[in-house]
């Protein structure tokens, strides 16, 4: 085959590949494996949040927020409850996850399209990974919540390996265990 063919050739290779992928999630975060949205509903307690930019979940940070309730609605999508706080008041608001095609990841808009994936999901903990598409570039939240407030060191240890993974540090992470809270139980 002369060079000029196979250009054509890897032109439309990846050409349809764009395609492909456009068809599909736009997150190539991984999913907990059997993922099961039955065991992501009830009360929450948020513990630890990570974001790109610190200062989104520093007080007063868009993203700083205490998630109290997730519940499944019969389209398969999520209603999840959380509170922040506006001027020293716990607000509370809930958003709908929408489900895409690959089971624990869900899209939403909050100020542009958010991708919500269960990196981890099990008995004790939920690690959610936010990313979001906007013409603002990438911009990556990462949250740990606990079915109580102690998410042991497994918990932790999850935590700190999917924020690696990110490239988020410690300097990128707030612990919300001894904050200012919002969580009155429903
Ligand atoms: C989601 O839950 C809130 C209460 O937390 C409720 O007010 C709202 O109607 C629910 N939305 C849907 C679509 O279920």
């Amino acid at each position: 085959m002369g060079v000029p063919q196979r250009k054509g050739l890897l032109l439309l290779l990846s050409v349809w590949l764009g395609l492909a992928r456009a068809g599909q999630d736009q997150s190539q975060v991984p999913v907990q494996p059997g993922f099961s949205p039955e065991q992501a509903e009830g009360h929450w307690y948020t513990i630890k949040l990570g974001a790109t930019n610190p200062s989104a979940v520093q007080e007063g940070g868009a993203f700083r927020c205490f998630m109290t309730n997730i519940r499944g609605l019969e389209n398969g999508n999520l209603n999840i409850t959380y509170f922040h706080r506006k001027d020293g008041k716990c607000v509370k608001e809930f958003y709908i996850a929408e489900q895409t095609n690959t089971p624990g990841r869900y899209t939403f808009e909050y100020g542009g399209r958010i991708y919500l994936t269960f990196v981890v999901l099990n008995h004790d903990i939920a690690i959610m990974d936010l990313e979001s598409h906007s013409d603002a570039g990438p911009f990556i939240v990462v949250e740990l919540h606990g079915r109580s407030l102690s998410p042991g060191r497994q918990g932790l240890d999850a935590y700190r390996q999917h924020m690696d993974r990110r490239g988020l540090g410690q300097s990128h992470t707030v612990d919300l265990v001894l904050a200012p809270r919002c969580d009155s139980p429903e």
